[in-house]
C-alpha cells in the first residue's frame, strides 16, 4: 500500500510538471515572433501592418490567434475547415502546437488597438 501511494504520488508530480510545460510561455513565444520576422508584415508592435489587406494582431485574443495560426497548418485544413493563405500557411510551417501557443500568448499580451480587455481584467 504505501508503494501505491508512493507511485500514485509519483504519477500526479508527472502530471503537475507536463502541465506546466504545456502552460503558454510568452517570453519563448516573443522570442519566435522576433527570430520568426513577423513584424515584416504585421509591422511594428505587430500593429501597423504593411498593407491594408495585412491584418494587425496585437492584442487580439489568445485563443482565436492560437486557432487561426493552427489554421494555417495544412493538418488543419479540410474543405470545411481551415484556412489556405501561402504567405502564412509558409510562415507556420516550421512551428508545433506548443509554439504556437506561446505565440499566441505573447501576441494577445501586446497591448495594440486590439487590446479591449483592460475593463474586464
Ligand atoms: C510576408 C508577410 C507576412 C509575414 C512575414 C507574416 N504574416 Fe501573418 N499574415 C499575413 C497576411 C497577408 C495575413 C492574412 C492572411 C489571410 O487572409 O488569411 C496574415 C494573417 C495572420 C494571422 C491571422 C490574423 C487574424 O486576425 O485572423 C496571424 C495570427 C498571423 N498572420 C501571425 C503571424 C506571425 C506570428 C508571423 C511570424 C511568425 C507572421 N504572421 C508573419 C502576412 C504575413
Amino acid at each position: 500500500m504505501k508503494r501505491l501511494t508512493a507511485s500514485l504520488a509519483a504519477a500526479a508530480t508527472a502530471l503537475a510538471f507536463a502541465g506546466a510545460a504545456h502552460a503558454a510561455d510568452i517570453k519563448k513565444g516573443e522570442e519566435l515572433v522576433n527570430k520568426g520576422g513577423c513584424i515584416a508584415c504585421h509591422g511594428a508592435g505587430l500593429d501597423k501592418p504593411i498593407a491594408p489587406n495585412y491584418p494587425k494582431l496585437a492584442g487580439q485574443y489568445q485563443s482565436y490567434l492560437f486557432h487561426a495560426l493552427q489554421q494555417y497548418q495544412a493538418k488543419h485544413q479540410t474543405p470545411l475547415y481551415g484556412r489556405n493563405n501561402a504567405i502564412m500557411s509558409g510562415m507556420v510551417a516550421q512551428y508545433n502546437t506548443q509554439d504556437l501557443q506561446d505565440i499566441a500568448a505573447y501576441i494577445a499580451s501586446l497591448k495594440g488597438d486590439l487590446y479591449i480587455r483592460d475593463e474586464m481584467h
